[in-house]
């Protein structure tokens, strides 16, 4: 028998649409909350539970945006909520693992709550399989939507929640940018800037693209005034999101506009800390590089993801840059802003990385003294073109090998840290230590974890530390009196 066929009933994603790309300028639209749905959800409660990057970070506070203009309020309690959503990553399979079992484990509320409704959004939806899977096998989640429909949530809630109709809506078509979604923000001192969405660079063992859908920057001016407002709120900190902020404004075709006249502007709104995230070496250019270096207010961090130290892998992984290449940003980033931390995302285990191939990364990270990074072993993501490439590599090789890099970087964080000792840092105070109420914690301008004995009023305030002693994942030190 074959494979029942859900698009006819339902939305479904097509990873072959979803590789599509145009390359024109995108739409952009303006929200409102449809005024007749405004509030019909008052009194009831949702939980959501958010995976995955900081763009499925700032997804989410839209999705809370715009449940509470419906009424709804949060809770953190699942057997009190009437909406429990997972907003979900598809980066690795070990994420995608998580969800299905999250999702087993909240089948015992709907049996106790028929009227519950479970949904499923973010970027595991964009995927073909994972959507066949749901319908196939979670008949009781209710409602699948993916990044593209965040501004259909109302009407979803309407049909799903009130109506009692199962939703399955995800597009695959290139995206638009949407302006206006309601937001209610995750923190009170620091915030998300979404600068663009999407990704064009299809690394071969990428799922993003597929996901997040074709590279679109939000125009200038949008940005600009929501950092303004934003720093009018009392916001100390902003992070410019995008998967490659580099090539933000690659897509406009009327006003040339590139990420360092935006950095410029935004420093010029004299908001006291901005960071952004991610980079791309192969598009990070030398004006981004000065500029970063000309304003205070731009912070000396870099997170440059490098994924592999071999020209063969970078290759085959379609980064479009050599191993010299990041020597010689390393470098302009070392001159142009004395003292930068820099620190990255690797991969080790990409289909057929030889010994050798390791080994160069190994060197390479000796090399570039970076400060930290995040290390993972090769997922093989359906659809992406690694995942059909030869893979001869034991698994239990690809663990060694991740081990044998964390030691590595390892030293780089402690290293990082080592540098700061009998210093005088900027913290933002961001609360208590996780680990001991009696210590507040918080960053500073080069994004080192610091904890200090203050007054609980100075949460939310940049104070200056003076650093006692580096640990490996975090500094110690105290207060200095302000003069
Ligand atoms: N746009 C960002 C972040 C992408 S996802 C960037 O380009 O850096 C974050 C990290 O996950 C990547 O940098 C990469 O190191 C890792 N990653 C992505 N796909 C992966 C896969 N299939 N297997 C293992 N790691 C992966
Ligand atoms: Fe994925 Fe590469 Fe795009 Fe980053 S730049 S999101 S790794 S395709
Ligand atoms: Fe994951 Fe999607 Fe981000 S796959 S890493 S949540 S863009």
């Amino acid at each position: 028998m074959s494979e029942k066929d859900y698009s006819k009933y339902f939305k479904t994603p097509s990873v072959k649409k979803a590789r599509m790309r145009t390359f024109t300028e995108a739409d952009i639209e303006h929200y409102a909350v449809p005024t007749h749905l405004k509030g019909i959800a008052s009194g009831k409660y949702y939980k959501i539970q958010t995976y995955g990057c900081q763009a499925n970070e700032a997804d989410s506070e839209n999705i809370k945006g715009i449940l509470e203009a419906l009424g709804f309020s949060e809770t953190k309690d699942e057997a009190k909520a009437d909406f429990i959503l997972l907003n979900t990553c598809a980066i690795r399979e070990n994420a995608e693992n998580r969800v299905f079992g999250e999702l087993g484990r909240l089948k015992k509320y709907k049996r106790h709550n028929p009227d519950l409704l479970l949904g499923i959004s973010g970027c595991m939806p964009q995927e073909e399989k994972v959507v066949n899977k749901l319908l196939k096998s979670y008949p009781y989640v209710d409602l699948v939507f993916g990044t593209h429909n965040i501004d259909k949530l109302a009407t979803y809630i309407e049909t799903a929640l009130f109506n009692k109709e199962r939703v399955v809506e995800v597009f695959s078509e290139e995206g638009k940018v949407v302006e206006n979604l309601p937001r209610k923000r995750n923190h009170q001192t620091k915030a998300w800037v979404n600068i663009m969405y999407g990704c064009d660079e299809f690394c071969t063992y990428c799922i993003v693209p597929y996901t997040r859908g074709t590279e679109r920057s939000r125009a200038p001016e949008a940005i600009i005034e929501e950092v303004k407002t934003l720093k009018e709120e009392g916001y100390k900190e902003v992070t410019l999101l995008g998967q490659n902020v580099n090539a933000y404004g690659r897509d406009f075709k009327k006003n040339p506009y590139s990420f360092a006249n935006l950095l410029e502007a935004l420093a010029k709104t004299k908001i006291p800390r901005i960071r952004f995230q991610t980079s791309h070496p192969n598009d990070f250019d030398e004006a981004s590089v000065k500029m970063i270096g000309t304003y205070d207010n731009i912070m000396p961090h870099i997170h440059l993801p490098v994924q592999s130290g071999s020209n063969d892998i970078l290759k085959r992984m379609n980064r479009k840059y050599s191993r010299d290449r990041i020597f010689e940003l390393v470098n302009q980033m070392r001159k142009y802003i004395p003292g930068v931390s820099i620190t990255t995302d690797l991969i080790v285990g990409f289909p057929g990385e030889s010994e050798d191939a390791f080994e160069e990364t190994l060197d390479m990270v000796k090399k570039t003294g970076f400060e930290g990074a995040f290390t993972f072993v090769f997922s093989a993501r359906e659809g992406t073109p690694a995942a059909s490439y030869e893979d001869p590599t034991l698994q239990s090789e690809k663990s060694e090998r991740l081990k044998r890099l964390n030691t590595i970087i390892n030293e780089g964080y402690k290293n990082g840290h080592k540098r700061f000792e009998g210093s005088t840092v900027n913290v933002l105070i961001e609360g208590e230590s996780k680990n001991n109420p009696e210590v507040l914690a918080g960053y500073s301008e080069h994004y080192k974890v610091v904890n200090v004995r203050a007054d609980k009023a100075l949460i939310g305030t940049i104070i200056p530390v003076k650093i006692t002693n580096a640990k490996t994942w975090f500094l110690e030190g105290e207060c200095v009196e302000n003069t």
